[in-house]
């Protein structure tokens, strides 16, 4: 069908920190050598949270460039664009709006959570944009006929989204003549009692997104005895929306690296002040591991500690070799060892990690052209592969007035 393309975006947060380069960044710089990738910055995105001091969005989209070009990202390899440079999101993301049912939307995790925070809290205005952010997010995706989608779990739900909506547009837009009648008439050969079933596991999926509905229908089309197997394919696409694909359905593909935390042992997050950034200079990077959290039971130097309860155990994890860690877990349990001298092999990897990453960045930073040129370049590239895809799309829904 659609051949292999990576797709990934991430909202500008400005410089990126060693939790970006563990979950993500690092995965992209790999996925650039086996397909073909495109990254993005969502900056519209950006506004759903942004648009009260949207002027500080164009700096955080440079400062996020540089340091994906930094830690490898080849702009050879990868198309690097702004979404909001790429116009063609924002169209298919109306088109997509007039046959999506509210009631999926409501359903995202991420946007109940915030319903949730809010009745609590009743802080920001509920907007449009948090309820429609899943939906611009799928038009990102489908925009690129995107196979794969490197993401955290966080995001997983929103490819899921992604794929209902892909579907549900295949199976409005995507049907070729006489599919739905054969399709009727193989619905009818199963007999009134299991005809019947289908039909309402099919109405299940189709309005609800109900997925065990769909597991359900396949199954019962399988277990059927007297249908060719012409008619058991139509069924299993007439009961997703089947017929033709215009818009493929992309995976998840998730980060299989350890999750790095912050240096107080929650998430990395420069909003919560305990990130490392990736153009941290050596005397900082020491300064914050040395006076980082540890186990709180290791009062004193001669008080027995366990890794478990320590954050710079994780950063061991990710960092350390087999015989370092052995040395942490017996030295912090026996209290043969400090924490200054556990921190010490953390520190000199993260110092050796970064160096030739703050050293690419400075070079970015003084010459904001190539940065400037190769975004371009990118969003022209990108450009190119929406607009294949929206004259299929408006083609398929009757806009192209020819
Ligand atoms: N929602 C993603 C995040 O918060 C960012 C994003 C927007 C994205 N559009 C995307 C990620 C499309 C992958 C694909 O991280
Ligand atoms: Fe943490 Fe290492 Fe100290 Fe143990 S010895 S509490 S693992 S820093």
């Amino acid at each position: 069908m659609f051949q292999d393309r990576v797709l990934s975006g991430m909202r500008p947060t400005g410089q990126m920190h060693l939790g970006h380069y563990h979950g993500a960044l690092k995965n992209w710089v790999k996925l650039q050598n086996e397909f073909p990738c495109l990254f993005f910055a969502a900056d519209w995105h950006a506004l759903t949270t942004h648009y009260g001091d949207p002027s500080v969005i164009e700096q955080t989209v440079w400062d996020m460039f540089i340091d994906w070009l930094a830690v490898g990202i080849d702009p050879t390899k990868a198309t690097l664009f702004i979404q909001s440079r790429v116009p063609q999101h924002a169209e298919l993301t109306l088109l997509l709006s007039f046959f999506t049912p509210l009631a999926w939307l409501e359903r995202v995790p991420t946007y109940k959570d915030l319903v949730e925070k809010h009745a609590e809290q009743g802080r920001d205005v509920l907007t449009y944009g948090f309820l429609g952010y899943p939906l611009m997010q799928a038009a990102d995706i489908l925009i690129y006929r995107a196979t794969a989608v490197p993401v955290g779990e966080d995001q997983v739900s929103h490819i899921e989204f992604t794929r209902e909506v892909a579907r549900r547009f295949n199976h409005l837009f995507g049907r070729e003549k006489g599919f739905e009648e054969k399709a009727e008439s193989a619905v009818k050969k199963m007999g009134p009692k299991k005809a019947k079933l289908y039909r309402t596991l099919r109405t299940r999926f189709q309005e609800n997104g109900d997925a065990a509905a769909l597991e359900e229908g396949r199954t019962l089309v399988n277990d059927v005895q007297n249908l060719s197997l012409g008619d058991k394919e139509r069924l299993y696409g007439f009961i997703e929306g089947g017929g033709r694909v215009i818009l493929s359905e992309p995976e998840a593909k998730l980060t299989e690296t350890p999750k790095l935390v912050g240096l107080d042992g929650q998430k990395m997050s420069k909003s919560y002040g305990n990130a490392i950034l990736l153009r941290e200079a050596p005397e900082s990077v020491t300064k914050k591991i040395r006076t980082m959290q540890t186990d709180p039971a290791r009062v004193r130097r001669s008080d027995p500690g366990n890794p478990e309860k320590c954050p710079v155990w994780n950063l061991h994890q990710v960092y350390s070799d087999s015989k370092t860690k052995d040395w942490v877990l017996n030295g912090c349990r026996t209290a043969g060892i400090g924490c200054l001298e556990c921190k010490q092999p953390v520190i000199d990897s993260i110092n050796a990690e970064l160096k030739p990453i703050r050293e690419r960045a400075a070079q970015y930073e003084d010459d904001p052209t190539t940065v400037r040129n190769i975004i371009q370049d990118g969003c022209e590239k990108a450009s190119d592969i929406a607009n294949d895809t929206m004259r299929d799309v408006r083609d398929a829904m009757g806009l192209n007035y020819e």
